[in-house]
């Protein structure tokens, strides 16, 4: 037998058929490659790593009525799923502005639409907080047409890097622009137990928010870091170990999803930007202008119903939904993500 029959061959490790980790799943990462696995994944139900699935694309199209030659804006960039359908309806005419906080995702929405042939002659992608919408009308002039799909996309929850989801292991972070502002984990470290339990109360109706507070607050008084997602995760589940045995791994789920949910609102202040638009809103849009919100938080759609409420009393919209609108059943059983969405709309005077 030769030297090179007796060295031991190491068996190589056998990873399984589906990719473990987000940076594995690079089929579904480029999907204009992979068109095939994306599809399966949809017809699944779940949305591929890397993309994002529009919502209520229909609803939204039919109530805008987006004609050629007009002035919009898309104040939730994203994915660029509802900008694409959009820009669609100009058909090279007119102009659309987009707009998004997070700097990780936006250029790569950008590239995705240059190469589908949407360049600035046709849209404007800035890099803002749709808070500061007056500014943007500085440039757009009266418009036409806006949307705002609030929230967070799927490529931000699943990228592990963002520290969005409970179930995967990475920074603690939240941040929708993470080069600005400080992480959730900078924020526990400073923050009261009081005014954390009035957090996970006010922004999730965190029903054991004063058990969990407790339980945080005792981890960084005794010096720890709560630095990453599963850290905060197990912490909960400790907090929250005298729940009866009956529900308790899905009582606690739903705290964790709560309670990330009220820490992302909080480092964003998605409430306050949100009100600042909504007070911003109407001097921007042009007479007859439409404007659809879609919301994923009932103290979102709280804030929207009131504001358009109001500024409908005082006449200056001229008419606004009746009632919420609800994605169809149909689109709920295919996308998951679409089960909590509402939509709402108004048309100023
Ligand atoms: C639900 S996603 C939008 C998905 C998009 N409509 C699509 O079809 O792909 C929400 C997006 O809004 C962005 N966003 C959230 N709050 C924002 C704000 N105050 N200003 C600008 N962008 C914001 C998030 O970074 C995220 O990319």
């Amino acid at each position: 037998m030769d030297n090179q029959e007796q060295k031991h061959k190491r068996r190589i490790r056998y990873k399984g058929t589906h990719p473990k980790t987000y940076k594995e799943k690079y089929k579904e990462l480029q999907p204009e490659k992979y068109a095939d696995t994306v599809e399966k994944v949809i017809q699944k139900g779940s949305t591929p790593a890397g993309m994002h699935r529009s919502i209520c694309v229909k609803e939204i199209l039919e109530f805008l009525q987006i004609t050629p030659g007009q002035t919009g804006l898309d104040a939730t960039l994203g994915y660029g799923g509802h900008t694409l359908e959009m820009l669609k309806c100009l058909n090279s005419k007119g102009h659309l502005f987009a707009l998004d906080v997070d700097p990780v995702e936006l250029p790569r929405t950008r590239e995705r639409l240059e190469r589908l042939g949407y360049g600035s002659e046709i849209l404007t992608i800035k890099q803002m907080n749709f808070s500061n919408i007056d500014q943007v009308a500085l440039e757009s002039g009266p418009l036409n047409f806006v949307l705002a799909d609030l929230g967070v996309s799927s490529m931000q929850i699943d990228n592990p890097d963002r520290g969005f989801s409970f179930k995967i292991e990475g920074p603690l972070d939240l941040r929708l622009n993470p080069e600005k502002g400080i992480s959730a984990s900078e924020r526990l470290k400073t923050i009261s137990q009081e005014e954390l339990e009035g957090m996970l109360l006010e922004n999730a109706d965190e029903p054991n928010a004063e058990a969990i507070a407790r339980a945080i607050i005792s981890e960084i008084k005794k010096g720890k870091d709560i630095s990453t997602t599963t850290q905060l995760q197990q912490i909960i589940k400790d907090a929250l170990k005298f729940l009866p045995e009956k529900n308790k791994n899905d009582e606690i789920k739903k705290a964790c999803q709560r309670c990330f949910q009220a820490l992302r609102i909080d480092v964003n202040s998605e409430f306050e930007v949100l009100y600042e638009f909504l007070e911003k809103l109407p001097a921007t849009l042009a007479e007859g202008g439409r404007v659809a919100i879609l919301s994923f938080h009932s103290g979102e759609d709280r804030l929207v119903k009131k504001s358009f409420q109001r500024f409908f009393r005082e006449g200056i919209y001229s008419e606004i939904a009746p009632n919420v609108i609800r994605p169809s059943a149909e689109e709920c059983n295919t996308n998951g993500r679409a089960r909590s969405a509402k939509l709402r709309w108004a048309i100023k005077a």
